[in-house]
């Protein structure tokens, strides 16, 4: 076979390749702690590394707060929901509680849902029918009873299934043995929960 004719066959069936594993179910941490290696993180870190789920650190990003202008819709929060919206069908939040709610960054993030609703609709439209859950991450084992309900409220909101969360801190500097197996069982289930709808597609 000419080379030239290997090299085509070649790069079609990367193309193919790269469109098969776009359509596979995946899985995405948004981690949204004010700090890129804290106790949010370890955890999250133990969760992606169980699931397989990607993690991405929103903090390393150049996210605005919501604006009624949309003078923000020139940072990194578009292209990332984009990218979310086409790659993945499992959304899971993973923040710090500061002052009994989720952090500033992640609220920030959440606010930004109405760009969806108002300008880039077809992003939007994209998120109904995903999966959406919740890691939190305080500094014991403690949680107000509310502090999951703006993200179920807004799964439902979204027309999103909300699959629901883990509740974990650190002990001088590690993850205790029992957030350590919440957090396994929380990234199994989050998995089983992508496949839910997968059928025969499944390899
Ligand atoms: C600004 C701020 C506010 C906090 N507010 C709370 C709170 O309301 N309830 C709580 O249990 N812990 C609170 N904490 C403790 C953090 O939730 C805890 O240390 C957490 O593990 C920090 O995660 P991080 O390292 O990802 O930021 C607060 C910490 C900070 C920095």
């Amino acid at each position: 076979m000419p080379a030239k004719l290997i090299l085509s066959n070649m790069r079609s069936f990367l193309r193919l390749e790269k469109n098969r594993n776009k359509m596979k179910k995946n899985g995405v941490i948004l981690h949204g702690s004010a700090r890129s290696n804290g106790n949010t993180r370890m955890i999250a870190d133990l969760v992606a590394q169980q699931s397989g789920f990607e993690l991405v650190d929103l903090v390393k990003l150049k996210i605005g707060a919501f604006d009624y202008d949309f003078k923000n819709s020139e940072d990194d929060y578009l292209p990332l929901m984009r990218r979310v919206s086409e790659e993945f069908d499992s959304l899971v939040f993973a923040t710090p509680i500061y002052w009994y709610s989720m952090s500033g960054l992640m609220k920030d993030f959440f606010d930004r849902f109405t760009d969806l609703l108002r300008v880039e609709k077809e992003i939007g439209r994209k998120l109904s029918g995903k999966t959406m859950s919740l890691i939190s991450c305080s500094s014991g084992p403690e949680r107000p009873d509310y502090f999951a309900g703006p993200f179920e409220a807004t799964a439902g909101y979204l027309g999103m299934h909300y699959a629901g969360d883990l509740h974990g801190w650190i002990e001088g500097e590690v993850i205790p043995e029992t957030v350590a197996q919440a957090a396994r069982e929380f990234a199994a289930r989050i998995k089983n929960a992508l496949h839910r709808d997968e059928g025969d597609e499944r390899d």
